[in-house]
This record gives C-alpha cells, structure tokens and sequence, in this order.
C-alpha cells in the first residue's frame, strides 16, 4: 500500500510518500519546505505569513515528493497511491486549509480516497516508520512547540489523554526563554547546542508542578525565573557585544534551562511508566530532537524499567514532517466522502 501524505499545520509544508509491506512502513520520499527563516526575522510565526508561503509551497513540494518516488509530473493521471493522508489538526487555520483543500482537489481529480490524520498522532507514529514490531500498551510522551502530553495507547483505537501542559509546551519555554536570551527563533536547537559547553549547575531554576500527584506540566514559571535571573544579575544577551563577551554565562544558562525542562519531563514519564506498565515508551515532537532528552530518558528506562523498549525517531522525523502523517494513517480507515473533512485548528487527541 503506497500513501502520499500533505502536512501543513504549522510554518513547514511537507509532502511524502510512504509504502507499507507487511508491519514494515518505510518512506519513498519526504520533502519538506520551510518559512522559518522569514519567521526568525520577526521572532515567532506569523499565520497570514506562513499561510501565504504554504500556497506558494504546496504543489511545488508534492510534485517533488511524487516525482522522487514515482518518477511521476502532476497531471490528472493519478500516481500509483491508494489514499492522500492529510493533517486536518490541530495548527494555525490558514495553514491547515492550504493542505486540507489541496488534498480534497487531487482526491476528486484522482478519484483516490482522503485519510484526515491529528497531526499530534502523526508525532507518535513517527516511531512506527522503520520500526518493526513495536508491541502496545505503550505510553507517549509528545513535546512539541505547541503541545506537552503523555498519552496511553492501550490498543491504537483506545487511547487515554493522561497529562497535558497547563500553560506553555516544553518547546514553546525553550522558545520564549531563548527570545529572552536574544536568540533566533526557533530557540531550542540553539539553547541545545550552548547548553553542550555549559554547566547545568550554575543556575538554580525551579522544576514547576515535578512532585505533583498528576502527569501535568507547566512551564511558564520557568520563564518567569530566567527573566528574573536576568534582571537582578544583570545580563542582557540581547546586546549583541555583551552576548559576545559573556559566552560562558549564556551556556550555563542554557544549559539550565535545559535541565531543568528535560529533569521534569524525564520524572513525569517515569511516574507515567510507573503506573501504566507499558511494554513500549514512544516519544515524539520538535523536542525529542534534543539529545540531552533523548540521554535522559534512555538511561532512565535502561537503568528502572530495563524490559521497557524506547522508540526515538530519527531527528528529521521529530519536527514536523509528512512522513509521519502517512505513518498514522496506514493504521486508519480510507474516506471516500471529501465533504465530511474540514480544518480542524483545536482538534484534541480524543
Ligand atoms: O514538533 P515541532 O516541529 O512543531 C510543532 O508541532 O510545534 O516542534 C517545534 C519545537 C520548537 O519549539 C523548537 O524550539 C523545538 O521543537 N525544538 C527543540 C529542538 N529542536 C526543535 N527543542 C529543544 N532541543 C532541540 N534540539
Ligand atoms: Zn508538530
């Protein structure tokens, strides 16, 4: 079964095709086309600005995807697919609209059936693409610029929304805290990469709601400790010659900071772990990039929960991608009634 996939929730437009044999799900291609950098210069996404490159995008990346796969130029001949997979939510609604209706187009140009996919599953089923044999119940922790949740996935059709984020994601803290330290937006991987010359014990930063009886975060304390850190010690990273002249510093805060939001999100997925007793812990979003994460919760399961697997995807399937979407939807139901699929920016797990 061969699925070309569109995911356009967020600033990237991406297209991929993915062909399943079996339990084995592996990608003929995967592009994708980013307006980061037009969102680096004014510090965080625009929607009418990402939306508009989105259109621009669109055809552009899915002609790349189906030519790098089939050897295939658009026209009303339908490539070899069985279904378009497309994210219809949750993300800024300008954007989801650009796939969502672009996929409705070729789905009746076609006459191929449409797979509306929750761009939050997409991040947990990023790990079934080359990966054979993953065995459920398993527990998922998502981090994501938007989200921060532990999920239990007892079957792939009965899921519980067990811990979610009660302000900021993980990655939007990295993100706010790295604007506070004048870095380029987005923040993680630039936090990530000075934290790696820093020391994490310079700062004492608070690891909000870590002893509490649920599987809840928050994050936004955090931020408010690294602003307050700035102002009574006096580092403005903002300007650029003292960002220059105090290197050291600015690793150790990062490096912090870091701590302090793997620390946390380490503990509640072991509390989760603990509970649940899955077979499989699965960890996806733009935050699972983060090697220090991805150190953590390793050795944490290795050395407390040796029987458990950990899935990590590869780092170009953990920010967003339209590999992942086809990933989801070989485990779901093809619909032949376009009219019934609309954008969905609140969509939630459930
Ligand atoms: O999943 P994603 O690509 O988009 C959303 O669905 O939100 O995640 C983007 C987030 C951003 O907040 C970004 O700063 C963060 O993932 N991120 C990282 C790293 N790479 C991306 N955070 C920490 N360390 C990284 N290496
Ligand atoms: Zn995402």
């Amino acid at each position: 079964m061969n699925i070309l996939a569109i995911e356009s929730s967020c600033d990237e437009t991406g297209a991929a095709v993915l062909t399943q044999h079996g339990d084995q799900i592996t990608i003929l291609s995967n592009i994708i086309s980013t307006s980061l950098e037009l969102h680096a210069k004014t510090g965080g996404i625009i929607p009418e600005v990402a939306a508009r490159e989105q259109v621009k995008f669109i055809i552009p990346v899915i002609q790349e995807a189906l030519g790098k796969a089939f050897s295939y130029t658009l026209s009303s001949t339908p490539p070899p697919i069985d279904a378009i997979a497309v994210t219809y939510g949750p993300g800024l609604i300008g954007s989801l609209l650009v796939g969502v209706e672009t996929a409705k187009t070729l789905s009746l140009l076609w006459n191929i059936p449409i797979i509306p996919v929750n761009h939050m599953y997409g991040h947990i089923y990023a790990n079934f693409i080359h990966g054979k044999g993953i065995e459920l119940p398993a527990i998922a922790l998502v981090v994501s610029g938007g989200h921060t949740d532990l999920i239990f996935l007892k079957s792939h059709t009965e899921i519980e929304h067990i811990g979610q984020t009660r302000d900021d994601a993980a990655g939007e803290a990295f993100d706010k805290i790295g604007r506070l330290l004048g870095l380029p937006y987005p923040a993680g991987p630039t936090i990530s990469k000075l934290a790696i010359n820093g020391d994490h014990t310079s700062f004492n930063l608070p690891r909000p709601m870590i002893g509490s009886h649920d599987f809840d975060f928050s994050f936004s304390g955090l931020k408010t400790s690294v602003l307050n850190v700035l102002k009574t010690q006096k580092l403005d990273f903002a300007n650029e010659d003292f960002a220059i002249n105090n290197q050291q510093v600015l690793s150790d805060l990062c490096a912090s900071v870091q701590y302090a939001i793997v620390n946390v999100l380490t503990r509640k997925t072991l509390k989760a772990v603990e509970k649940y007793r899955p077979k499989t812990l699965l960890v996806g979003g733009g935050v699972a990039a983060n090697t220090a994460l991805k150190e953590s919760l390793t050795s944490a399961i290795k050395n407390d929960w040796p029987e458990i697997v950990i899935h990590i995807p590869d780092r170009s399937l953990c920010t967003d991608n339209a590999a992942m979407i086809a990933a989801h939807a070989f485990f779901l139901t093809p619909q032949k009634d376009i009219n019934t699929i609309t954008a969905a920016p609140g969509l939630s797990y459930i």
